[in-house]
This record gives C-alpha cells, sequence and structure tokens, in this order.
C-alpha cells in the first residue's frame, strides 16, 4: 500500500501547482531567464511526468520504488503535513478496500466529475457499489454508516440489526476491524 499511495500522488496530484515562488533575483532555469520580481508557477504534474525522473512516466505502477515525486513539495516549504497525510491515505484505502473488496465504479471512469479547480484537484464524488455495503446507484443505502457507539441510531438506521451492521460487518468482524485500525493509527516512523 505504500508504494501504491506514493504511486497514486505522482500520477495524479491533487496540488497540481506548488506555492507560488518569487525570483528575489535574475535567475536562470534551464536557459531561461527569470527576473528579478517575477512571479514563478512550479508545475508538480509536469514535473511528475518527467522521463529523466521516472521509467515510463505516463503509466500507472502502484510498485514503483524509488518514487522520488513532488507530491509535498520539496526543499524549505515541504508539506508539514506529510506523515499525517501519508497515514490518512494509507489506511483510508487500505481500510476501504479490505471492507468493500468488491469495490466497483457505477459509471464508466471517464463520467467521473471532477471540481473545479486547478490548484487542488479532486473527484465530486465516487459513485460506486459493494455487495457487502451499499450502492450509490440508489439515494438508499443498502447499510448505513453510523457510528457503533451510538447504538440507538445505528438500530433506528438498520431495521435488522443481527444483519445490517456496520459496513456489512458482524460484531466480530467488526471488533476485529476495530483493532485493525487502532493498529494502524500506531503508525510507523517515515
Ligand atoms: C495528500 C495530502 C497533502 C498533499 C498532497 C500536500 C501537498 C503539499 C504541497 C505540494 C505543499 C507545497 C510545497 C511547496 O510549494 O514547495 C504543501 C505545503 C504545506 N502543507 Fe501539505 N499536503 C497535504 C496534506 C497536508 C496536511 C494534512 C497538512 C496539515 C495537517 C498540510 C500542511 C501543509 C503546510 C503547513 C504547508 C506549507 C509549508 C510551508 O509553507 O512551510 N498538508 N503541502
Amino acid at each position: 500500500m505504500p508504494t501504491a499511495a506514493e504511486e497514486l500522488l505522482r500520477f495524479d496530484p491533487p496540488p497540481q501547482l506548488a506555492i507560488r515562488r518569487f525570483a528575489v533575483a535574475d535567475v536562470d532555469i534551464g536557459g531561461t531567464t527569470v527576473p528579478a520580481g517575477d512571479t514563478v508557477m512550479l508545475s508538480l504534474a509536469s514535473a511528475h511526468r518527467d522521463p529523466d525522473r521516472f521509467t515510463d512516466p505516463d503509466a500507472l505502477d502502484l510498485t514503483r520504488d524509488p518514487n522520488p515525486h513532488l507530491g509535498f513539495g520539496h526543499g524549505p516549504l515541504f508539506c508539514l503535513g506529510v506523515g499525517l497525510a501519508r497515514m490518512e491515505a494509507e489506511t483510508g484505502i487500505e481500510t476501504l478496500l479490505r471492507r468493500f473488496p468488491d469495490l466497483t465504479l457505477d459509471v464508466p471512469a471517464n463520467d467521473l466529475r471532477r471540481r473545479p479547480s486547478f490548484r487542488n484537484r479532486g473527484l465530486c464524488e465516487l459513485p460506486s457499489s459493494s455487495e457487502r455495503g451499499f450502492s450509490t446507484k440508489s439515494r438508499e443505502p443498502r447499510v448505513r454508516l453510523v457510528s457503533p457507539r451510538k447504538p440507538a441510531a445505528r438500530e433506528a438506521a438498520n431495521p435488522r440489526p443481527s444483519e445490517r451492521h456496520l459496513g456489512g460487518l458482524n460484531p466480530s468482524e467488526l471488533a476485529q476491524e476495530q483493532q485493525h485500525t487502532n493498529q494502524l493509527r500506531g503508525g510507523r516512523p517515515r
């Protein structure tokens, strides 16, 4: 999972551009002079497709290693939240796929809608289905995701609690799931 999360950040990074830079003196970059005072927009997305840095840069390779991408920037402005962001991505994707291994898209991939932002790309929604849990095809989820700490709300949302537990999990699966999530929360050094 760690290499997959890194490759997704390289292949389709949410921030396409780094934080704006301002030239404090004339600076030569690859044969082009940026005059002092000019604003410089650095394209992370473009750097990620640099064939001098990445083998077969237009291919999504979830096992790519090493992966010297700039998804969290570089240098003095390197992302302060990198540890949290990596943990969230790895834990979120891993848990989603473990809990809903049959997860499938409800629409053709080309019909997915993106937020109207070039700076911070992302999907508006991810219409998807799982036999274990839900379908976005219908407005009514097969199982409602309700906090296990609120049993009354859970039972109200799921008329037959014996068959309809959180995310399609029975109580013992749910306990295992929580134990696994707690282990992941323990984190590992980066
Ligand atoms: C997947 C999630 C994230 C991505 C892809 C991301 C990416 C980036 C990028 C590209 C930069 C700019 C680097 C540059 O211009 O050189 C940045 C800066 C920054 N990020 Fe993140 N970030 C993420 C999550 C977070 C989180 C969760 C936090 C805080 C909890 C955070 C806090 C910051 C801060 C404070 C800066 C500015 C650092 C500075 O100016 O010194 N980021 N991030």
